[in-house]
């Protein structure tokens, strides 16, 4: 006897349709790996008609900016280690991806987060070569 009864087949059909969609949405925010940090240093760098500079970053990413916070108030000075939000504790992974194999690895992500927290650092959107900087400078930190 068959053990799939054909009364079943219309929801088995279904569920396979829903299934891979559901396992999709789970895995991304994990899995939505799209680019590197370097090739994002790259894209400013291409899009400032400049070349990237640590120090500069490094200077832009530990200073305050007229208001209360820089950007190492949360993610640390180095940011090589787990940052703490600056106002709600909250764990923050490392920023420099030799210590964080997932950060810079998705392009909707750091774009989100750069323009949300130059928004509260600065005011104002970062830079294509304020970006390029902050990652040329992320960069440079080694283990
Ligand atoms: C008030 C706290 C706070 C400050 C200040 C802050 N950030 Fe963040 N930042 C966060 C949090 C929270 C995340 C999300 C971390 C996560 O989900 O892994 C984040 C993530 C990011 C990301 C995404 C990294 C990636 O892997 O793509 C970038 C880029 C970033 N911040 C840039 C900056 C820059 C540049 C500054 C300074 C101008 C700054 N942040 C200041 C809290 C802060």
């Amino acid at each position: 006897m068959n053990p799939i009864s054909p009364s079943r087949l219309p929801l088995l059909q279904s569920a396979s349709r829903v299934v891979p969609i559901v396992l999709a949405l789970l895995a991304g925010p994990a899995f939505a790996a799209d680019t590197t940090a370097a090739e994002q240093r790259d894209r400013w760098s291409v899009q400032a008609g400049a070349p990237d500079r640590v120090d500069a970053g490094r200077s832009f990413f530990t200073r305050t900016h007229g208001g209360e916070w820089s950007c190492a108030s949360c993610h640390g000075n180095p940011p090589i280690a787990a940052g703490k939000h600056a106002s709600t504790d909250k764990r923050i992974a490392p920023m420099a991806p030799a210590f964080n194999a997932q950060a810079f690895t998705d392009t909707a992500k750091t774009d989100k987060w750069f323009r949300r927290n130059c928004k509260d650092v600065l005011s104002r959107e970062c830079s294509a070569r304020e970006k390029a900087d902050v990652l040329a400078y992320l960069l440079s930190l080694k283990p």
